[in-house]
């Protein structure tokens, strides 16, 4: 599958999130209109050195209706980058390069976001992983490391003349990590100055902030991060806006019944102590803005069993509760 074909599907593409966008979650959105997704960040050298363990097997488990479907590494190492993606690519439709993750112990081993400040080594990673794969290879970058090294546009480049297919850019630089606005104008001149396409990132929360990246950018794509998060719906929203169609928000009640599947399809993904931890974060976000929300969110965070889980959102959606 070519990137022309994978961003010719209407809608916004999820974006990778550690610790949010397993099998199961992308699986709801897509169901509610995601366009394309990618995996969690997967480390190149955990593969090569280490094979397919069971934190590795979890972010590479993919359903056959996932696509496109893009695999995210991590790394700095070009030949081990290249490795890993050579073991995996037949997996998946594309190959995503990190060079965003602004996290501390991800940067400090020189990889994520500490790409930014090495581009030499960022254009040979890319070049080598474009090497030993047949599919498309997309970077996924920043703005830049700072205020003061804002060389997001160069890295693009660089990234184009590497045989990247596209590029991600999160407007925002690694110091904002995801504080301040993400700066739209940056996508529109990275969008204006290349010629392979660019998917814009950062703060698009709705069908309209979709339309304005859209039309202030002019970019060939869109991906969305947190405000998937409880809100799978947001890709639908954003259908609606790019069809000009109406858009009905979901009901509390509607929310808690997603949820109640999330539930039920993180415990068959990853068995049901594993999935009620992880669930906690995601029901909060589902019942963000609930009456008695804090007292909820304080019951969720004590719970280790799926059914008392299950029963309280049975609860809040209204519908009948077994036994
Ligand atoms: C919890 C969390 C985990 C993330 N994990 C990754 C990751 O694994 N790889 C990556 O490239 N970006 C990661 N990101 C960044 C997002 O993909 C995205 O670029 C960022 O959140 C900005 O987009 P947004 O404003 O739509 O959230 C993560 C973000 C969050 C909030």
């Amino acid at each position: 599958m070519d990137i022309q074909t994978i961003l010719s599907r209407p809608g916004a593409g999820l974006a990778p999130m550690a610790g949010v966008t397993d099998m199961p979650f992308r699986l709801l959105c897509r169901e509610l209109g995601a366009a394309w997704a990618v995996t969690e960040m997967l480390s190149a050298k955990g593969l090569v050195m280490g094979g397919e363990n069971r934190a590795a097997g979890e972010i590479l488990a993919r359903d056959p209706t996932e696509r496109p479907l893009g695999l995210q590494l991590f790394g700095h190492e070009p030949l081990v980058m290249a490795e890993a993606a050579r073991r995996l690519q037949g997996r998946f439709d594309f190959i995503d390069i990190n060079m965003g993750c602004p996290a501390h112990k991800i940067v400090k081993g020189g990889d994520g976001a500490a790409l930014m400040k090495a581009p030499l080594l960022a254009g040979k990673i890319i070049e080598e992983v474009v090497r030993a794969v047949p599919c498309p290879v997309t970077v996924k970058l920043r703005a830049g490391w700072d205020e003061g090294h804002k060389n997001g546009l160069e890295l693009c480049r660089i990234a184009q003349e590497a045989g990247a297919a596209a590029v991600t850019l999160h407007a925002r630089t690694r110091e904002q990590f995801y504080a301040g606005a993400a700066d739209w104008d940056l996508i529109g001149e990275a969008a204006r100055t290349l010629s392979i396409p660019v998917i814009g990132n950062g703060d698009i929360k709705n069908g309209e902030d979709a339309l304005s990246c859209l039309g202030k950018a002019g970019c060939s794509g869109i991906m969305v991060g947190r405000a998937a998060q409880g809100n799978p719906w947001v890709f639908r929203d954003i259908l609606c806006a790019l069809r000009g169609e109406p858009y009905a928000p979901p009901s509390i009640p509607e929310r808690a019944a997603l949820c109640i599947r999330h539930l039920d399809m993180a415990c068959a993904f990853r068995g049901e102590r594993s999935a009620v931890l992880a669930m906690r974060r995601h029901a909060a976000w589902y019942l963000a803005g609930i009456p008695n929300g804090a007292k909820i969110r304080t019951r969720i965070n004590l719970m280790t069993e799926a059914k008392k889980l299950r029963a309280l959102l049975q609860e809040i959606a209204g519908c009948p509760q077994e036994g």
